[in-house]
């Protein structure tokens, strides 16, 4: 591994594996039921962080199962931490929007979303985010589930954004219109989709959506589930 960079394994829908100077960071852990991560074993998941970005279960479906068998740490909202204590999962980091917090592996800083946000059983999550993960050499974005909004200009004011996951799919997201224009407002030209195919909701065209961001000089990336990236 080349010293600073990132290496992202994509699981499908909108769960991924983060690795950053050897720690492994799991997004939106969404494995069992997910029909795009049928053939990923739950079971050889590793994990020293989960960061969850909002409760929708098709973001936390897994999320209790895997910190209580990783034991690793868990970051999300105060609202998804005080839940979790509730099932018994106390190795938790709560943030809220705007928040920056330096960990072993680098800066996390947890962005607006406009979504909503509550847990399977109804209990308010609090705010919808995301989430960017610096370390001294490379800036991660990943948007959570949002649509698309005039702050992400911010974000790419502030921030040097080498790679960022955003949902492509629509209806309950940004569809690959409207990410379009989120890459540019945020100034990345490096993007890896999600929130795309995993329901009748959001089912997207790949060809169309490639040539899209083509269209923009924009490189989007639509990785098979399993499949790695590095940045
Ligand atoms: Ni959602
Ligand atoms: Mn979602």
């Amino acid at each position: 591994m080349f010293h600073g960079k990132m290496k992202i394994t994509y699981y499908g829908h909108a769960c991924f594996l983060l690795e950053v100077s050897g720690v492994k960071l799991l997004f939106d852990p969404f494995i069992r039921g997910n029909e795009i991560a049928k053939s990923i074993n739950i079971d050889q998941i590793e994990a020293d962080y989960i960061l969850v970005s909002h409760g929708h279960d098709d973001h936390t479906a897994d999320l209790v199962y895997l910190a209580q068998k990783t034991g690793a740490m868990v970051i999300a909202s105060w609202e998804i931490t005080q839940w979790l204590a509730k099932q018994g999962i106390l190795n938790t980091h709560p943030m809220n929007i705007g928040g920056k917090r330096k960990f072993e592996f680098g800066e996390v800083i947890m962005t607006y979303a406009a979504h909503s946000s509550s847990l399977s059983d109804g209990t308010y999550a609090g705010v919808a985010g995301g989430f960017i993960i610096k370390n001294e050499a490379r800036s991660v974005y990943y948007s959570g589930d949002t649509s698309l909004f005039g702050d992400m200009r911010l974000i790419g004011e502030m921030h040097q954004i080498d790679l960022a996951l955003l949902p492509l799919g629509g209806n309950f997201t940004m569809d690959v219109a409207d990410a379009v224009l989120a890459s540019k407002l945020i100034q990345c030209n490096k993007i890896i989709g999600l929130h795309y195919d995993t329901f009748g909701y959001i089912m997207i065209d790949h060809k169309e959506a490639l040539q899209q961001f083509a269209e923009h000089g924009l490189q989007l990336n639509l990785l098979k589930s399993g499949e790695e990236f590095t940045v």
